[in-house]
């Protein structure tokens, strides 16, 4: 019944079948009419009208309260960023990097990180070690253990990888981090909005994330939480800091946040949080892990379909990746263009396995499920 309701107030269920929350969610009405009524009150009644920007501004917090309490963080902790590429730099770049230090990360991070390292390796001589993720937590952390040196100063992890939609297991790696005294920024953009992730209890010093994905917010929304015991270490918009030693230390709101900004984001993804918490994040969850069993099962079924990581709830996400035996990047990507041609169907063609990735988010239903696997079985070999 609530996930019902979900699919009233996105209009795009009956316009598409829709599987790729991973990349853009779609926000719902409401939201996106609140946002509209903020940018029509500013305009038509003066932008800088005293009453109305404080209203929205202070509507535009309740977003930040509302993320905070989903992550079990305090809103003092969180900044608001552009993406989470974006905050992930906000983080990296502040670190005062030296030639020969070194960041520990997996082989599952997105391409957008993967630029990043290359960059800082180019410009300031940093390593970055990469650590194979494999299949089991015990593994990769054992491996993680072994890439430590007395130069690592980094250990960044996606939460949930967007490759294969691996969750790994960053609650111990972050324990092993913290026990070298190794600072830990944790990439949580596939990961927040599909299952309760609690930031504080995971002890991450960073952890970032996207409004546009599994929160279903509006785009040009990031965030970057940050543990008290790391404000010392971000400071993105060198903002000067009270020299006074007893003074109260700056939010990481104050510390990132520079300038203008369009309010209306934050006005919407505020509407959409108070949205999803109606229909229950516990409800969420258990739709998307129905439903992507649903598609695995489905998928398994098919001929010359080979399903990536195809791990239990827990060791996994609503994240399915495959491929089809003996097709190359090509015909992947030509599957993809034609069952949206033809079927109004949404899915991604993944470059890192040359393959194809489908979202199953709290939204979508059995049905859809059903119409992709129908819309496939004619189109494989
Ligand atoms: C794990 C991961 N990190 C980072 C990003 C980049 O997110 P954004 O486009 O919000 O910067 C993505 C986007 O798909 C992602 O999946």
């Amino acid at each position: 019944m609530a996930v019902a309701r979900l699919r009233q107030a996105l209009p795009l269920t009956q316009r598409c079948t829709y599987f790729q929350t991973g990349s853009l969610g779609p926000t719902p009405a409401p939201a996106l009419d609140e946002m509209a009524q903020a940018r029509a009150e500013l305009q038509w009644r003066g932008p800088a009208a005293l009453d109305l920007l404080r209203k929205w501004l202070q509507r535009g917090e309740t977003a930040r309260s509302g993320l905070a309490a989903l992550l079990g963080v305090t809103p003092d902790n969180i900044a608001w960023t552009v993406n989470t590429s974006q905050g992930i730099r906000d983080v990296v770049r502040g670190l005062g990097w030296a030639a020969g230090d070194e960041i520990l990360t997996s082989d599952l991070e997105h391409v957008g990180t993967r630029g990043l390292w290359e960059g800082l390796t180019q410009a300031l001589g940093v390593r970055v070690r990469v650590v194979a993720a494999g299949a089991t937590d015990d593994g990769f952390l054992e491996r993680l253990r072994r890439a430590y040196s007395p130069r690592t100063r980094l250990l960044f992890l996606s939460h949930v990888s967007c490759v294969n939609g691996q969750r790994l297991p960053i609650a111990q790696a972050i324990a092993d981090a913290r026990e070298r005294g190794v600072l830990t920024a944790m990439d949580g953009a596939q990961a927040v909005g599909q299952f309760a992730v609690n930031v504080a209890e995971l002890g991450a010093d960073f952890y970032i994330g996207s409004a546009h994905k599994w929160l279903l917010g509006p785009m040009g929304l990031g965030y970057v939480v940050v543990a008290p015991s790391a404000l010392a270490q971000f400071n993105p918009a060198l903002t000067p800091l009270d020299p006074a030693p007893d003074a109260v230390p700056l939010s990481a709101a104050r510390r990132a946040e520079v300038g203008t900004t369009d309010v209306s984001l934050r006005v919407g993804l505020a509407r959409t949080l108070e949205l999803l918490a109606e229909v229950g994040w516990d409800v969420l969850e258990d739709q998307m892990r129905q439903v992507t069993a649903c598609l695995r099962a489905g998928l398994a079924e098919l001929p010359g379909v080979q399903t990536l990581a195809p791990l239990p709830w827990l060791h996994s996400s609503a994240i399915t990746s495959f491929v089809v035996q003996g097709w190359d990047a090509a015909r992947h990507q030509a599957l993809v263009d034609e069952l949206y041609a033809t079927e109004r169907i949404i899915i991604k063609f993944q470059p890192e396995f040359a393959g194809i990735r489908v979202s199953t988010a709290g939204f979508n239903t059995q049905d859809d499920v059903d119409h992709l696997l129908t819309a496939l079985r004619p189109r494989l070999p």
